[in-house]
């Protein structure tokens, strides 16, 4: 395993299982950097959505960088504001027009919406349809969301994209995912804002022993389990230490210590369960 392994899609498409976040990054020169720091450390899936408000600069740093575009792995989601009738396919339009591309590689249903969820997802398979997004999925879904979803979907999302961390290890709805050829992505491996989980007692044990951070154990744990992980940092050591992760390899017994810090509900973010179609 290296940087460069990818996971196959339900639809053969290969996504890189590191990614780069960009929850919370502004619209600065900051993202620039930091995406352009990114792909220079390898980072070959860079993670973005209408609603950070900063795919402009992500598209930017995406340039600067000089790669050829068919050499990275772009993701993007629709808006909740942009899940109306007509509305779907000009939000999808306004993200290529901010990031200055011409297709990307993933788009996503950024949240189950209750009564627009069916329909938008119709809008990401026209978009599918129209070869603009080589893969299409959603994010935030539950089971429940997905039983409903099948009822109506002619393709299977390819990703589901999830709060998951050592604190919120979703096993059940991992496997859930599994079964159904559904890819899962963590956002928020470190903890979201601040990186919450960085200084838990038990990942800093386990880190020392492997004289890692907590960082790198946590998004170790994340591959070793199959999982795309999307790290957010705008700071370039960071970004380049998070991305050091295939020196060293975590026993099944410290993998199991890890699953067992699972707190479900401690959520970081909104919880989906509460969100209905
Ligand atoms: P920063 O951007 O200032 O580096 P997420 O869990 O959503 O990926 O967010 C990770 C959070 O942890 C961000 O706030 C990020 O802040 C911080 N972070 C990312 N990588 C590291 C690291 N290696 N060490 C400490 N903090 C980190």
């Amino acid at each position: 395993m290296d940087i460069n392994t990818t996971k196959k899609l339900n639809n053969g498409v290969e996504i890189p299982y590191l990614g780069f976040g960009t929850l919370r990054s502004k619209d600065d020169e900051e993202t620039v950097n930091a995406i352009r720091w990114a792909i220079e450390a390898g980072y070959r899936h860079i993670d973005t959505a209408g609603a950070y408000g900063n795919e402009k600069s992500v598209g930017l740093g995406i340039r600067q960088s000089g790669i050829e575009r068919k050499k990275l792995f772009v993701t993007t989601k629709l808006r909740k504001e942009d899940m109306l009738p007509g509305e779907q396919m000009k939000g999808f339009e306004n993200s290529l027009n901010l990031l200055q591309l011409d297709y990307v590689d993933l788009y996503l249903i950024h949240w189950p919406v209750e009564g627009k969820t069916l329909k938008s997802w119709k809008a990401l398979e026209d978009i599918y349809e129209s070869k603009r997004a080589r893969a299409i999925g959603v994010c935030n879904f539950t089971e429940r969301h997905f039983v409903e979803l099948f009822r109506n979907a002619k393709i299977t999302p390819a990703v589901n994209q999830i709060e998951l961390h050592p604190h919120l290890s979703l096993q059940s709805l991992v496997a859930y995912c599994e079964k159904q050829g559904i890819a899962c992505e963590a956002w928020s491996p470190l903890g979201g804002d601040g990186g919450k989980l960085l200084d838990d007692p038990v990942l800093k044990k386990i880190a020392e022993k492997y004289s890692k951070s907590v960082a790198q154990v946590i998004l170790r744990w994340d591959l070793q389990k199959g999982i795309i992980t999307i790290p957010k940092s705008t700071h370039e050591a960071r970004i380049v230490a998070n991305a050091n992760l295939y020196d060293f390899e975590l026993s099944a017994d410290d993998m199991k210590a890890i699953d067992d810090l699972d707190r479900d509900p401690r959520r970081f973010g909104r919880d989906p369960n509460t969100m209905c179609f």
